[in-house]
């Protein structure tokens, strides 16, 4: 066709990229992969190789290895050995080596541009202007962190050796965000790439040589789901860091319950896009296009689901057919592609199926009457309306190019239907209103809400989910966090096992035959109650002696405990100024008391330590209250029109198995922090010396808490750890006894995913403000949601 011809018919010419580099990449590798373990490409140990195709052609690209347990085990032994050495670098040199990853990902570009193109079927425009350039963004950043550790984050230090298992949606971005952090921190790693996307780690294997990365601080092992599991069981492994489907996260959860690792995790979403009847209606279907038709959907924050407010649903139903009729399906090394392949056959199968439950279920579907090609797999555009906010489309994530779109009347019925889902790592308001957008932006339970603008990343911006989208996050300082520990902790030596610990059995009634106490009660909803089971326990003091009895709380005092925590959410909407009010107050009320608590205590811990422990008390009570407005976000300036806003939000309401030692001063030093952040609390006090509830409750009251902000129920710790773990109401559970119930506290919250926290059954010393007090805690008390609004016309 002539240049003339072309003007006339204004279609589009065929515009390929030149994959020349990439395809003399794998040619110099024979088309075959080994694993890259300790700075050499090795055979797998039982010979088993898999191919990766290209979907958008279905034809073999490279035989890859797959990953055994043996392949895993030489793996993590190269990396613990490189360890040492890799932490006795300068923070500079290891600053040195990221900006030479940074710099080589840049070099070889259009290389790693056309191998996430052909071995994932995203188009070119977005590999080579997105996945890459957040790649290198990325170790740059994180450059910086290396250069910055030791002022930065004075008192930690690294995990050790970290496992990593990544997805196939981003391939070499989510490499990224998982090597620079784990690198810059002082860790080692074994990298898992997902089975149908290995080549692009593999090329960044390479690039690990090219820059003479020491060996072993960097391994490759490439393999399907066992080989994950394989890295996720290792004994040797200090932390796994996952992203990819909820279900395989919670395996993961559950299958390190058990041990000691760290970890963090990045799954699905559901993600709302919201559309207020006042919104540049243009612009937001722009935005929809990004949002739910960018690599194929197959995005785990995608704008999967359209909430329309009901008065402008026709004509911007019409407005984004009349867009999705000009988008182009095709060859995704076509420049000028929109929507690439599906990245393979069950994905392909599980779109279709989902689409298909969703019309049964009652949606009506509509597909633009475009072109598609005659190979490969791929997925037309796909607007599903008339969604019922219960339907399987509206529920889970698809993971391909459909929209499931539903109508709302007021703010406050989007901000139901946005949070009416499982999930919360992202969100997309779009209002011209700054008020309505920033309020509706505070109220979604979504790690990152965009406003008016969607799918933005930024290496300085944590990413990372709410509720059943994970935990942790991915870039800026709260993203180190996830890659490091303070100093003590790992040398901290393991506490006995709790001997009052009984089975989880519901023989209660048998155990405590005792008439119930007068004096001291349960504080639930900010009232003293009396136990469900009507019974108490024994308190004895250092010599045996009885020194008084304790409620025995049951299952049902902490389901009532945690309705009543949840009704008092206003807690987390007061000022910060309010509650360092309510906290010094606390400590007034305390000091006011001090002798009669101390001498109360003194009967269980001894004279010296009890005076020492209300005097300790009182002062932290002080940390707190001065933490309370000045744990804060922070805004960041990233490289677009931008500002995004990082918010430290409560979690919500949190569990609290307290210490055995100390215990005044080690339940309120986990009281305190989830408090000063805007949580509620259920704890369960030291089982050793629960009348200390008796003390609490007379200054809590006596402080303007608000009722239901705190709630302690006594009793048997590990029965009532596991109805708190379990418990879907409960947003985090803490425990900070022996080992064996932070190994329950783990494994009973698997369900909801819920945040946990514990002390790995080490000891920690309360009254020593460095390992007791501070960012540790508050951070654990808090989840960081990112809020990003646009500047300029
Ligand atoms: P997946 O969660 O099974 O795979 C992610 C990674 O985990 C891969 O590297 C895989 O080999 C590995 N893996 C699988 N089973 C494992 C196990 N038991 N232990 C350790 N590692 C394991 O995701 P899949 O099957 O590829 O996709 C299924 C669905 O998951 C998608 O349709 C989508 O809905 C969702 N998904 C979500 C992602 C996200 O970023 N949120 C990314 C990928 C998938």
């Amino acid at each position: 066709m002539s240049i003339a011809e072309k003007f006339a018919t204004m279609e589009y010419g065929p515009a390929p990229e030149d994959p020349k580099d990439a395809l003399v990449w794998l040619d110099g590798h024979k088309r075959r992969f080994g694993h890259f373990i300790n700075g050499e490409w090795r055979d797998p140990v039982e010979g088993v190789f898999f191919d990766s195709t290209d979907p958008a052609t279905g034809e073999k690209i490279a035989a890859v290895a797959q990953g055994s347990v043996a392949d895993i085990a030489a793996a993590v032994e190269s990396a613990r050995k490189a360890l040492s050495a890799w932490q006795a670098l300068t923070p500079h040199a290891r600053a040195r080596y990221l900006y030479a990853m940074a710099r080589s990902v840049q070099k070889h570009s259009r290389r790693l541009a056309v191998l996430e193109t052909i071995d994932n079927g995203k188009p070119i425009r977005e590999s080579r202007d997105i996945d890459i350039p957040l790649v290198a963004r990325h170790f740059y950043h994180h450059a910086g962190w290396a250069q910055l550790l030791e002022s930065e984050f004075p008192g930690y230090t690294a995990c050790g050796v970290v496992g990593q298992i990544i997805p196939w949606n981003f391939p070499l971005l989510m490499l990224a965000w998982k090597i620079a952090p784990a690198l810059a921190t002082g860790n080692t790693v074994v990298l898992k790439p997902a089975e149908f996307t290995p080549l692009t780690a593999l090329a960044f294997a390479d690039i690990c040589r090219e820059i003479h990365l020491p060996a072993g601080v960097v391994n490759i092992v490439t393999g399907d789901g066992t080989t994950g599991e394989a890295l996720v069981k290792h004994p040797d492994v200090d932390k796994i860091a996952f992203t990819g489907s909820t279900e395989v996260g919670r395996a993961i959860r559950s299958a390190t319950a058990t041990s000691h690792k760290r970890l963090s995790l990045e799954l699905g979403g559901k993600s709302p896009f919201i559309i207020f009847e006042d919104a540049d209606l243009d612009s937001a279907v722009e935005g929809l296009v990004d949002g739910i038709w960018f690599n194929q959907g197959q995005v785990c924050c995608a704008g999967s689901r359209l909430l329309m407010q009901e008065s402008i649903a026709q004509p911007l139903i019409e407005k984004i057919q009349a867009r999705m009729s000009t988008l182009r399906v095709g060859p995704p090394l076509d420049k000028a592609i929109d929507i690439g392949a599906i990245v393979a056959p069950v994905q392909l199968e599980r779109i279709k199926r989902l689409v298909d439950q969703g019309v049964a279920e009652g949606a009506t579907c509509w597909q633009p009457q475009i072109a598609m090609p005659s190979r490969g797999l791929y997925f037309p555009p796909t607007l599903l309306s008339n969604v019922h906010p219960t339907s399987i489309v509206a529920q889970q994530e698809i993971f391909g190019p459909v929209l499931a779109a539903m109508t709302f009347r007021t703010p406050s019925e989007a901000v139901e239907l946005a949070n009416n889902t499982v999930y919360g790592l992202a969100s997309s308001v779009w209002s011209e209103s700054i008020n309505v957008a920033l309020q509706v932006a505070a109220q979604i339970k979504a790690g990152v809400v965009w406003v008016n603008c969607t799918n933005l990343f930024d290496a300085a911006c944590g990413f990372g989910g709410y509720r059943e989208s994970g935990y942790g996050r991915e870039g800026g300082r709260e993203g180190i966090f996830e890659y490091i520990e303070p100093d003590w902790f790992k040398s901290a030596p393991a506490l006995p096992a709790s001997s009052k610990t009984t089975n989880d059995s519901e023989d209660e009634d048998q155990r405590a035959g005792l008439a119930i106490d007068r004096t001291v009660k349960l504080y639930i909803g900010g009232k003293q109650a009396r136990p469900d089971s009507g019974y108490s326990i024994e308190v004895r003091g250092n010599e045996g002696e009885l020194l008084g009895e304790a409620p025995l709380g049951n299952r049902k005092d902490i389901r009532n405990a945690v309705e009543a925590a949840r009704k008092a959410s206003g807690w987390a909407k007061s000022t910060a100024h309010h509650r360092a009010q309510v906290l010094y107050y606390m400590a007034e009320n305390l000091s006011l008391r001090k002798e009669e608590v101390a001498k109360r205590l003194s009967a269980a811990v001894g004279k010296d330590l009890a005076e020492k422990e209300v005097t300790a008390a009182i002062d932290r009570i002080f940390s707190y209250a001065a933490w309370a407005d000045k744990y804060d976000g922070a805004v960041h300036n990233p490289p677009f029109r931008t500002i995004a806003i990082t918010m430290n939000e409560p979690v919500g309401t949190v569990g609290i198995i307290c210490p055995n030692q100390s215990p005044l001063l080690g339940l309120l030093s986990l009281v305190l922090p989830a408090l000063t952040a805007g949580n509620t609390v259920v704890a369960v006090p030291s089982e050793t010396y629960p009348l200390i509830i008796g003390d609490l409750y007379q200054v809590f009251d006596t402080s303007d808490l608000p009722g239901g902000a705190v709630n302690l129920v006594s009793g048997y710790q590990s029965q009532l750890l596991k109805t708190l773990a379990e418990h879907d109401d409960v947003d985090a559970i803490w425990s900070f006894t022996d080992e064996a119930s932070a190994t329950a506290a783990k494994s009973y919250s698997v369900g909801n995913l819920k945040q946990v926290f514990t002390n790995e059954g080490r000891a920690i010393n309360w009254f020593d403000p460095k390992q007791a007090e501070g960012r540790w805690f508050l951070k654990h008390a808090t989840q960081v949601k990112n809020i990003w609004v646009p500047y300029g016309e």
